[in-house]
Order: structure tokens, then sequence, then C-alpha cells
């Protein structure tokens, strides 16, 4: 008798590896089809298969965010999703903000305060800040604060960082209370 026929798994596993998956995303404007295995990450389709190294990987769980991007707009961390969960949407990576040469007014305002030292939780930065400002959840500073407690800074520019998207803030017309 064929072993098979009655174990489901015994025929799974006489496959060998797991099948890819075929995923459909826009990416900074661009739509893009991927053969990718199952357990991919959104991170890991972005830095390993596609060369956006803008978004940086730190702890990878979901803990510092310095791998959140814009996905339909919305801020995520990009290191807790799977790329086949995302079929489908669009998402924005740091690569993607500016128009042409012009800086989006949050990358512009990071410039402008200094709103970095080494760099590495920067994109992540200022995706959040994108996201949130898009939120209009924050009205005061101190929700400001909070709304971007996710993403860490390990050299400390929090008040820069703060400034700067304070400053994006009132330009977008959502200046919050102090
Ligand atoms: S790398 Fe995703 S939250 Fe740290
Ligand atoms: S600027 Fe270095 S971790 Fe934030």
């Amino acid at each position: 008798m064929n072993p098979s026929s009655q174990d489901p798994a015994a025929g799974e596993k006489s496959e060998g590896l797991p099948s890819t998956h075929s995923v459909t995303l826009k990416i900074n404007g661009a739509e893009k089809r991927l053969e990718l295995a199952p357990w991919t990450t959104l991170l890991d389709l972005l830095r390993e298969h596609l060369g956006l190294t803008g978004t940086k990987k730190g702890c990878d769980h979901g803990q510092c965010g310095a791998c959140t991007v814009l996905v339909n707009g919305k801020r995520i961390n990009a290191c807790l999703t799977l790329a086949v969960m995302q079929e489908g949407a669009e998402v924005t990576t740091v690569e993607g903000l500016a128009s042409g040469e012009a800086l989006h007014p949050v990358q512009a305002a990071f410039i402008e305060h200094d709103a970095f030292q080494c760099g590495y939780c920067t994109p992540g930065q200022i995706c959040s800040a994108v996201g949130l400002i898009n939120e209009g959840k924050a009205k005061t500073v101190d929700e400001l604060r909070e709304l971007m407690s996710g993403n860490i800074c390990r050299c400390g520019a929090y008040p820069n960082i703060l400034a700067a998207i304070e400053q994006a803030m009132r330009e977008s017309g959502r200046s919050p209370k102090r």
C-alpha cells in the first residue's frame, strides 16, 4: 500500500522544501511580483529581495521601530508581518517618500533640526512620523511623544526628532498643542 495515501503528512514530506508563493505588491509606486518562501517577512522582502536597504533591521522583534514602513498609508513594523499577508498592498519605504528631487516635508524637517546622529533609526522615525501625521491622532506634544514611543533612538536624538515632527505637523496644518 502507498503510505502517502493514508498519511497526508508523509506525502508533504516527500515533496522536500515547501513551495514558494507568488506575491504582488506596489512598492514605492511600482508594481512588483515576487516568488517568495511563505515565511518571508515584509522587511526581508524589501531588504533582501528588492535591495531597499533604507528600511533598517534592528531587533527583528517589533520592539525598536527601525523597520517602520507605510502600508496603505499606515505605519507598521515590517519585521512583524509576512509579505504574503500584504498581497495587493501599497508599501512606501523611506526611498519612496521624496517626490523627485523634492524631499518629503518630514525628511526636510529632520535635516533642518539635525534630528539624527548615527542615522540608523532615522528611516523608521521618518516613516513613523509620516504615518502619525496621516493618523491625525496626536493633538498635543505629549501625545506626539507617546505615539512615537515605538521608535527607539539609541543615540538619544529625541528632542530634535520631536522638534522636526512638530514642525512637519505645523506645516501640514496639524500643529500639536503644548
Ligand atoms: S526591526 Fe522591526 S521593530 Fe525592530
Ligand atoms: S540617530 Fe542613532 S539610533 Fe537614532
